[in-house]
């Protein structure tokens, strides 16, 4: 059992923490994608620049200025690295700290423009110089963030603690209540022979894309526990199918999830889907010739491997194509010097120190393979939306799994040649080792999870022992009071006096008010992740 100690210092760390972020991951840092610049905003739809399928760049006009920002569905700010005309400052100074980076400026309001949509005074962070990242974010073309997330996640609306700094999005909902309250999107795929332009819409469906208004709605969990407030697009996966086409089966780590599903986060700011570490050793553990990068904590297998895994979510498969499962984007060698292949689907190894709130999170290489709908519902409310019906998100396949299968021997196999790529039997799959630092993070999440089960426990091991104190204190002094009785001819009861004794130590454990955490969560964010990501600056 862990110590009393061990418990309060981890409520001290978790103290520390007013939000997570969590936007991208990996940051290519050639841009292929900037002569792709468009911007033809035309009714609630804009075109979605792909940086090299790693980051996804839309264009939003602040103060006249036209800026490209990541399109961050796990984030809920607008910053920019710039000076904007036409922009008041408001004198009051944050930062906002991501997986990769710290923005910091001063909160500012100006004319926005979004998707065709006009709202004034947009509170957004102007940065200046300000913006320390590493990776390559700026090398992309992009010059801030756009957050499309939940507001209960927005530094900038806590800070100012009311409507007036809603995030842009809120914003175009609030002032035109005629508009439906969702944002979709579809992302494109470079290298793969049938481009698709990439497109994001406010309150509109793309032309061709209809069926998904009657796609499954899939719920939007609210995270209750101790990051209440750092609410994501998260929902439920029922499982993902792996490569031998055999459900891969795994038990969530958040409590009270439906037998066999998994609470998965989708972030279009992760350009890698992060999934559970077993999940991740069975896609790619089985491929002859793979091996797992410690340092990075990833697989790499040959490029020309064919891997045709899927992910239901709402009872819906959606087919991953094999060139987002195994991907060419990042140049990696082997220690020969050959070009081998990322293993997208990460093992993730960031979540379990934040109480077991979820199991994965769905990035680029997942929702290239879907057109994604997410409805805001009452997540919009300065008061004046009509909207009261809850969240959810709507997703389309968009990957036919046998058109995907000739476009990756078409890009894959004609160079690399024909490989063999039949998996080697489960026996014989190799496993990540699970790095130290993880397993006492988990260690942790199993203290945060069963904390009321170990209080609990712990008061009863203190009352018992206590227990025991008075009663041996009390048999001792009903013998001598016995003795003294006897001598004196009559027995008094002494029931009453160990009862009594009882319930006054009973007070002390109960009076552990640091316990209360929620108390604690209000101090400034900090840098959570630790990003094991950066090092792919190639
Ligand atoms: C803009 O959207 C409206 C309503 O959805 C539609 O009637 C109109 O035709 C659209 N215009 C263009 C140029 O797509
Ligand atoms: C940005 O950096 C400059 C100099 O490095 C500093 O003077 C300024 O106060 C900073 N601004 C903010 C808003 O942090
Ligand atoms: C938004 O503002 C721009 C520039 O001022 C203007 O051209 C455009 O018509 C406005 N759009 C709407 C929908 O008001
Ligand atoms: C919102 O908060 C800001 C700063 O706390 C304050 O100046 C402003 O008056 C508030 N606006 C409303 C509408 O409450
Ligand atoms: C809600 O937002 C809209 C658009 O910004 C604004 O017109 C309206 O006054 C706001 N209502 C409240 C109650 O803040
Ligand atoms: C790919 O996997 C899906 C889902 O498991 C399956 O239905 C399909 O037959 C597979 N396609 C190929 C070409 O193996
Ligand atoms: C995979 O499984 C599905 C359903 O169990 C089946 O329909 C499909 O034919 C299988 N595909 C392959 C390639 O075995
Ligand atoms: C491919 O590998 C499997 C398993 O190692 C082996 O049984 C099979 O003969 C190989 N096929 C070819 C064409 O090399």
């Amino acid at each position: 059992m862990p110590t009393l100690a061990s418990i309060f210092s981890l409520i001290t760390l978790l103290a520390g923490i007013d939000a997570i972020r969590i936007p991208f991951k990996v940051v290519h840092t050639h841009n292929r994608a900037s002569s792709n610049a468009r911007r033809d905003t035309v009714n609630g739809t804009i075109s979605i620049i792909d940086a090299s399928n790693s980051i996804y760049l839309g264009d939003v006009v602040i103060g006249g200025t036209s800026y490209n920002v990541q399109l961050d569905t796990g984030s809920s700010d607008l910053w920019v690295q710039g000076n904007p005309a036409n922009s008041n400052g408001l004198g009051i100074d944050t930062s906002i700290t991501y997986a990769i980076g710290t923005a910091e400026g001063e909160i500012s309001t100006a004319p926005v423009s979004f998707a065709g949509y006009n709202v004034t005074n947009q509170m957004y962070l102007r940065v200046g110089q300000n913006a320390t990242f590493t990776g390559g974010l700026f090398s992309t073309g992009a010059t801030g963030i756009l957050g499309l997330g939940p507001s209960a996640g927005s530094i900038l609306r806590a800070k100012i603690g009311n409507a007036t700094a809603d995030a842009v999005v809120d914003r175009i909902f609030e002032s035109d209540p005629t508009t439906p309250n969702f944002i979709s999107f579809l992302l494109e795929r470079l290298g793969d022979g049938t481009p698709v332009q990439g497109q994001l819409t406010v309150g509109d469906i793309l032309p061709g894309y209809e069926a998904i208004t009657s796609q499954p709605q899939l719920p939007v969990l609210i995270l209750k526990s101790i990051l209440s407030k750092d609410q994501h697009w998260t929902t439920y996966v029922d499982n993902i199918i792996g490569p031998d086409n055999n459900t891969i089966s795994y038990t969530s780590s958040v409590p009270n999830t439906p037998n066999g599903k998994l609470v998965t986060i989708i972030d279009s700011g992760f350009t890698l889907p992060q999934i559970p570490r077993d999940m991740s050793d069975d896609i790619y553990g089985r491929v002859q010739g793979a091996s797992f990068d410690s340092q990075n904590q990833w697989w790499t297998v040959p490029c020309g491997q064919y891997l045709n895994i899927s992910v239901v979510l709402g009872g819906v498969t959606f087919p991953v194509h094999p060139l987002d499962t195994v991907s060419s984007d990042f140049g990696l060698k082997d220690v020969n010097g050959n070009t081998v292949c990322l293993g997208s689907f990460q093992p993730i190894t960031t979540a379990y120190s934040i109480n077991n709130e979820f199991d994965m999170i769905l990035g680029d290489s997942f929702l290239r393979n879907s057109y994604t709908l997410l409805d805001y519902g009452d997540f919009i409310s300065n008061g004046t939306t009509s909207d009261t019906a809850a969240p959810y998100m709507q997703l389309l396949p968009t990957t036919n799994p046998d058109t995907a299968l000739n476009e990756f021997i078409a890009a894959r196999l004609q160079s690399s040649g024909p490989i063999n790529y039949s998996l080697l039997p489960s026996s014989q799959e190799q496993h990540s080792p699970v790095p130290a630092g993880e397993v006492v993070e988990h260690a942790e999440a199993d203290v945060l999870r069963y904390l009321p089960e170990i209080i609990i426990g712990c008061v009863a091991f203190v009352a018992l022992i206590l227990g025991c104190i008075i009663w041996r204190c009390c048999c001792t002094k009903r013998h001598r009071l016995a003795r003294a009785q006897k001598k004196r001819g009559a027995y008094p009861s002494a029931t009453k006096a160990v009862y009594r004794q009882i319930e006054e130590p009973g007070s002390a454990p109960m009076g552990m008010t640091p316990m209360n955490y929620n108390n604690g969560l209000k101090s400034p964010g900090r840098a959570y992740y630790p990003d094991p990501y950066q090092r792919i600056e190639a």
